[in-house]
């Protein structure tokens, strides 16, 4: 039986196996999310990041993709980092959302993660609806989370996003 969870908080501060980084396909960095797990994490995340670009990511990693470095300073023991889709109200980008939760846990898996903490990808800087990105969260994460995980939590930042993930729930 796989848990889901919610709680409110900061995703830096979980003590779980993989924390998933709502990243950008550069892996160098940014805002939100990312930016407070590389400045907690300390330059050894980095530095990770940036072996990846050069090994694997010439052209950067896709949106929808996820993998994999150690966790530097944090608790957590790896970081996931994942792209998220840019919200476009003309296009239905929900696959790709979707496949950014499919892909994390499969690769949480595969370093053999027992838990696994989110934050609810897209719905910052890129824009995503938090209703519908909390939907497609669960629906995904209820749908394609395997053993060894046990508990998926998601950890959501305010009140609002909180509330919109235990609707979806
Ligand atoms: N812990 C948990 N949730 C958080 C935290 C935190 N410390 N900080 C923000 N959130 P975002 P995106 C919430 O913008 O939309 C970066 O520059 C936030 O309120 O981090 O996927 C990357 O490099 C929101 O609900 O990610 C990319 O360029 C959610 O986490 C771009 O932003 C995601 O917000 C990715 O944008």
């Amino acid at each position: 039986m796989i848990e889901i969870t919610l709680v409110r908080g900061d995703i830096t501060q979980q003590h779980v196996d993989a924390i998933v980084n709502a990243a950008n396909s550069s892996l160098l960095g940014g805002g939100g999310v990312d930016g407070a797990i590389h400045r907690r994490g300390g330059p050894e995340i980095l530095a990770e990041c940036r072996a990846l670009r050069a090994s694997h990511y010439g052209k950067g990693l896709r949106t929808g993709q996820a993998v994999a470095t150690t966790a530097g300073r944090l608790d957590a023991r790896h970081v996931i980092h994942t792209v998220g889709p840019v919200w476009s109200r003309e296009e239905d980008r929900s696959a790709l959302l979707a496949s950014c939760y499919r892909e994390s846990l499969r690769v949480a898996a595969e370093l053999g993660a027992g838990t696994v903490a989110f934050p609810a990808i897209s719905t910052g800087i890129y824009g995503w609806p938090i209703d519908d990105g909390a939907r497609i969260a669960i629906r995904t994460v209820r749908a394609a989370a395997v053993a060894p995980i046990t508990e998926v939590r998601f950890v959501l930042f305010d009140e609002h996003a909180y509330k919109a993930f235990e609707t979806a729930l």
